[in-house]
């Protein structure tokens, strides 16, 4: 990973893959469930594969949202059923694949210093044959493919089933490119290798692309029309991964509640869906990502709420409070709106965790109306939040129409502030849990000690406690007894000679 822990804790959260981290910059955010994504990057060999007649080996770096990291387990297994084997390392690859994101202009910024550095590790190796897949690739093919580079080989996220004829392609020096978009290519029949897995949580995408068009936002730009799965295909999947010994999947999408898929045995939309992925296990978290406040529905709330393994945490990106700017973000509803569904998550799921997304210093936006962001953000009492500062895109509505005039520094403060709210409004979430116990599902050693280990509540809260004998994919009962902005520090409710069954915050 590129990001640093260097800010105070909590400042920001960024996660990647099944990771949420604290990250450096507050204008680098990626793993967003897409976003809602994030910066990050990550980097993946498969497990060894000495001995392989076939040299021909492939390493990719992921970059951005979960969107990214789960199609890059799709890349891996289709060039896997095509005579390739997943490199351990770059130095061991023949063939280096950027899976890239272009959500913000920073993320873009760090995939041209990558390849410059690709670039210079081309000239020692020049057999290393360069790829660039995902939203960049959807984006900028004719300026990535321009010779200074050393990109041999261009896929938008609709091209990965062509991969391998491309890289027929591109055997004999010649460049080649796919980035059409496609109405139906959802990769339904590819077994992700799951290579970013822990083995305990795994995404499954539900649905790809994206048409809200929000009006700041390139994504709709860069990976096209809204399609849905098939949901048999999709509880298979959560089927298999339950086999694998898999305990806690993620439903991915741009917009999962407007997820919807129509046949001859009538309609599923997305409270459907998931009940369906919850029947699968009584054991099984079920997790989902992103959500659009516009299309959030009671129906979907009273699902979450009837089943106890779908877990009670909510991420409703609001991007701003203000109701102006709400509407030049093409954002179709308002602070009240909101509001309301913040209060009907409350409602239904009381002790459900709710994250969102903010945007700093859009086209136009005045002191007063950044006030509203902030004072928004209190009365929703946010769990947790991606913040970003504005940044242009071309191409999108706001880059057509709408004056990126917020000054720089001026964007930078508000973020600032919004970010130290944030800071304050995540340290009194994480406080109000210090005497209750929660289910946590162990991920691995904490990262500061090896006599800790780190998991997750069902609100998706990072705790972390003494190891004792238990060890990853455990699910120890902990009783929280101290927390910071990002972490609740705990012991397992076995350890505590107060601790009694009425303690536990059941879910
Ligand atoms: N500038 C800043 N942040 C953006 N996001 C999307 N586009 C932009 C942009 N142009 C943020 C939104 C979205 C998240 C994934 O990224 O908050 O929810
Ligand atoms: Fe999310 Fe809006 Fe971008 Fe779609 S257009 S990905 S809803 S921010």
């Amino acid at each position: 990973m590129n990001a640093k822990v260097t800010f105070p804790i909590g400042y920001q959260l960024e996660s990647c893959a099944s990771n949420i981290k604290l990250i450096s910059e507050p204008v680098l955010l990626t793993l967003h469930p897409f976003g809602s994504n994030l910066d990050c990057s990550q980097s993946f060999g498969g497990k060894s594969t000495a001995n392989m007649s076939n040299n021909r080996k492939f390493y990719i770096e992921t970059y951005g949202c979960q969107m990214n990291f789960s199609d890059s387990e799709i890349v891996a297994s289709v060039l896997s059923q095509n005579e390739f084997q997943q490199a351990t390392s770059l130095e061991e690859a023949s063939l280096v694949l950027l899976n890239t994101c272009s959500i913000r202009d920073n993320a873009e910024q760090r995939i041209w210093k990558r390849l410059k550095e690709l670039k210079s590790l081309k000239k020692k190796n020049p057999g290393l044959q360069i790829g660039v897949i995902g939203c960049m690739a959807s984006r900028l093919k004719d300026e990535l493919m321009e010779g200074g580079l050393a990109v041999d080989l261009v896929a938008g996220p609709d091209s990965y089933r062509a991969l391998p004829s491309l890289l027929t392609n591109i055997e004999n020096g010649q460049q080649a490119a796919n980035v059409a978009l496609s109405a139906e290519e959802t990769y339904d029949n590819i077994e992700p290798v799951r290579f970013h897995s822990n083995g305990i949580s795994a995404f499954i995408s539900i649905m790809r692309g994206c048409e809200n068009f929000c009006s700041y936002c390139v994504v709709p730009f860069t990976r096209g029309k809204e399609r849905s799965r098939n949901p048999h295909t999709i509880v298979e999947e959560a089927r298999e991964l339950v086999s694998k010994g898999y305990q806690e999947v993620t439903l991915l999408g741009q917009n999962v509640n407007s997820y919807k898929w129509e046949d001859e045995n009538g309609l599923v939309g997305f409270p459907d869906l998931m009940a369906r992925i919850a029947e699968v296990s009584p054991l099984l978290r079920v997790r989902f990502t992103t959500s659009h406040p516009k299309d959030l529905s009671d129906d979907l709330l009273k699902v979450m709420a009837s089943y106890p393994n779908i877990c009670p945490a909510v991420h409703l990106a609001v991007q701003s409070g203000n109701n102006r700017v709400l509407k030049l973000m093409n954002r179709k509803y308002t602070r009240e709106w909101y509001l309301e569904r913040v209060a009907a998550i409350r409602h239904f799921i009381p002790d459900a965790t709710i994250t969102t997304d903010i945007i700093a210093g859009f086209c136009s936006e005045t002191e007063e109306e950044h006030k509203e962001t902030l004072s928004l953000m209190e009365e929703a009492a946010f769990d947790a939040a991606f913040m970003f500062r504005y940044s242009e895109r071309e191409g999108t509505l706001a880059s057509k129409r709408l004056p990126d005039d917020v000054p720089d520094e001026i964007k930078a403060r508000r973020l600032d502030e919004i970010i130290k709210l944030q800071q304050n409004l995540s340290a009194r979430s994480n406080r109000a849990d210090i005497g209750k116990s929660f289910e946590v599902l162990v991920e691995g050693k904490s990262k500061r000690s090896d006599d800790f280990l780190m998991g997750r509540t069902p609100q998706n809260k990072v705790v972390v406690f003494p190891a004792r004998s238990y060890k990853s994919g455990d699910r120890v009962w902990v009783k929280i007894k101290g927390s910071t902005p990002a972490t609740l520090k705990g012991v397992p409710v076995t350890d505590d000679s107060i601790s009694t069954s009425d303690d536990h915050n059941i879910r």
